[in-house]
């Protein structure tokens, strides 16, 4: 392999730029060449391309987003956009990639490798943590802290006028941001895709902590909570069943994939990063890169699009423990 192209792919996720600086670095170290491929397979397809070296990621370490842009490119996912990229690698020289993003990215990378017997790393970059094979991806401990920060000043307001609130935090399927920060922002309640609590109880709850003592208190929705109704449903519900409360609702959206990461998630980036171009060096292929106890760990892309994340059901005991 003497020329290695680097991509991010699918929603942008804090860690990812210190994720190309490590893959560009490590190519130096190496003395291999290494390609950006911007705006994801959709710039693939393009040829969309620029020679990076080791001083073209100075001073990225500390940024949110992604330099090489990102995209959910449709085209990928057919034949001929497929071998559009391929004809435009060759041209280029690029004899094996790392691509930085999630499932969909892993799930394209995987289908191109098995077409062009092309070398393929993924490494998992989505504030989700929703992939398979690693217990971390990155962007997520950032995301984290966002959300944390966030809804300690939405506390702020929901203790000064004794209100409740319904925050939705993003997640798509999965509910690890939901549990991880409401357990960190001690939430009252968390409504995660995972446990269906239902309504009925939902509303007994909020009820015993009104008579417990407390004033006010935070709901954490994950945004594909199975409730079956989004939170100004929820609201309208609660206002419904149980008038004592003034009611709000906060949706946080996209400022959660956005910032600087962290140093957890720039510690992260730059070891996958290191680990992905090395494994492409000693011949290995269609693999992501995750991290289990603190190791490196290889998994087939194949295990890691299909496999399915396990919600903590231990972290899901303490948050009731922690609103007794
Ligand atoms: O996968 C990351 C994520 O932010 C999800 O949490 C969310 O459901 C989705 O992407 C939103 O996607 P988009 O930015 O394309 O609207």
């Amino acid at each position: 392999i003497q020329k290695i192209g680097v991509l991010t792919s699918g929603g942008d996720s804090p860690g990812m730029n210190a994720a190309i600086r490590s893959v560009v670095r490590t190519c130096a170290y190496h003395k291999i060449n290494c390609v950006g491929i911007y705006r994801g397979y959709q710039g693939m397809i393009e040829g969309d391309f620029k020679p990076m070296d080791a001083r073209s990621v100075n001073n990225i370490i500390n940024k949110g987003g992604t330099v090489l842009k990102s995209a959910r490119c449709m085209d990928f996912r057919t034949k001929e956009g497929r071998s559009a990229a391929h004809k435009q690698l060759k041209a280029e020289g690029i004899d094996a990639f790392v691509v930085i993003g999630g499932d969909g990215s892993f799930t394209g990378a995987m289908v191109f490798n098995q077409e062009y017997d092309f070398p393929v790393i993924g490494i998992p970059g989505t504030i989700d943590n929703d992939i398979f094979g690693t217990t971390f991806t990155l962007g997520f401990d950032t995301a984290l802290n966002t959300v944390v920060e966030v809804i300690d000043k939405i506390r702020d307001t929901a203790s000064s006028h004794n209100r409740l609130f319904f925050v939705e935090v993003m997640g798509r399927d999965v509910g690890h941001i939901a549990l991880n920060a409401g357990v960190g922002a001690g939430a009252e309640e968390i409504l995660i895709p995972e446990e269906d609590l239902g309504l009925e109880r939902l509303v007994e709850s909020l009820k015993r902590s009104k008579e417990s003592g407390k004033s006010s208190s935070i709901v954490i929705v994950a945004e594909g909570d199975k409730t079956g109704k989004n939170v100004f449903e929820l609201k309208e519900y609660v206002e419904k069943h149980l008038p004592i409360y003034d009611v709000r609702v906060s949706v946080l959206g996209h400022m959660q994939r956005g910032g600087s990461p962290s140093c957890y998630d720039r510690v992260l980036a730059s070891r996958m990063g290191v680990k992905a171009v090395e494994a492409l060096l000693e011949g290995k292929t269609s693999l992501m890169v995750g991290i289990q106890d603190n190791q490196l760990i290889l998994t087939p892309l194949e295990m890691a699009i299909k496999g399915h994340t396990k919600i903590d059901k231990e972290l899901i005991r303490v948050s009731d423990i922690m609103t007794t």
